[in-house]
């Protein structure tokens, strides 16, 4: 964690939701979303099931068009066509079953779909010397051989995969998608302690969890969407369990010293 509860700055947000709406059909999955993700703190999306936390992450991924609203990148409007108009930006999503190709090692892993060449050839070494690098600077240390295949590592390991991955290819937002929920104690200690060193590394993280262990471990900033709609907004310290809990469960909380808007929402 970088930054105690809100930060003053004049900087814009990195990314803004305003207004943001998508339906499927009957379906209102997200109805009037806003939300600032701070750039370099770790932002938790909480939610009960069907909340509309992946729909929001998978808008702000490039996978789905939002039906109204706007997303503003460090202050400026832009428009998610696909996964790769969110890439470029910085944006990496890692999904729960995390697209990680089991059959190839570490190394391969880390740099498919950007291979650096030398002589018309891969450049291993180049390769296994950046991944060894990004993985330390991680701190990442569980890993008996980068040459080993995905396929032998546990839960906890291929997220750090995945994280190192992003990392390489310069994310500036990691979002990660109930990153903890298949894993034991050990694994989700390591996977908290990754969020924290990225954020401290100035990588800005949006934690999508119900786990509300991990949610106030790492937490700078706690968002609670209920019923696609988004209840609650503040800094961590303005939260307890209970107060999230509320939220989650019925939208609101008599409780919570957080943003206006949820008092707003409760009148
Ligand atoms: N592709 C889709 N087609 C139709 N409805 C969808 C689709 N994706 C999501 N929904 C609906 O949108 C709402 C929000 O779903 P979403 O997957 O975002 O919930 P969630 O907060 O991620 O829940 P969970 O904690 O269970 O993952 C739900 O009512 C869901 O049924
Ligand atoms: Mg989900």
């Amino acid at each position: 964690m970088n930054v105690e509860g809100d930060s003053v700055s004049n900087e814009p947000p990195l990314v803004q939701l305003r207004g943001l709406t998508k339906s499927f059909g009957a379906v209102r999955a997200l109805t009037q979303v806003d939300l600032e993700v701070p750039a370099s703190q770790v932002t938790a999306l909480a939610g009960d099931n069907g909340a509309g936390k992946s729909v929001l992450i998978k808008t702000l991924s490039g996978l789905w068009a939002p039906d109204s609203g706007e997303i503003l990148w460090q202050g400026h409007p832009v428009h998610l066509h696909s996964p790769k108009d969110a890439e470029h930006l910085g944006i990496t999503t890692i999904y729960q079953d995390l697209a990680l190709c089991d059959n190839l090692d570490i190394v391969q892993n880390m740099f498919l779909g950007h291979e650096p060449l030398r002589l018309g050839a891969l450049d291993e070494p180049t390769m296994e010397i950046a991944a060894r690098k990004t993985l330390a600077d991680l701190k990442v240390t569980t890993v008996r051989s980068i040459r080993q295949p995905v396929a032998s590592l546990s839960g906890g390991q291929r997220q750090s995969v995945a994280v190192a991955k992003a990392v390489m290819s310069k994310a500036r937002l990691v979002i990660m998608d109930e990153p903890t929920a298949a894993l034991g104690v050990a694994q989700t200690g390591m996977v908290l302690d990754l969020i924290k060193t990225l954020s401290d590394q100035g990588v800005t993280v949006l934690l999508v969890s119900h786990n509300l262990n991990d949610v106030f471990e790492v937490a700078d900033r706690i968002a609670v969407l209920h019923l696609g709609r988004m209840v609650a907004v503040g800094p961590a310290s303005s939260f307890d369990t209970q107060v999230v809990v509320d939220f989650m469960t019925t939208g609101r909380s008599t409780r919570f010293s957080g943003d206006e808007r949820a008092a707003d929402l409760q009148n």
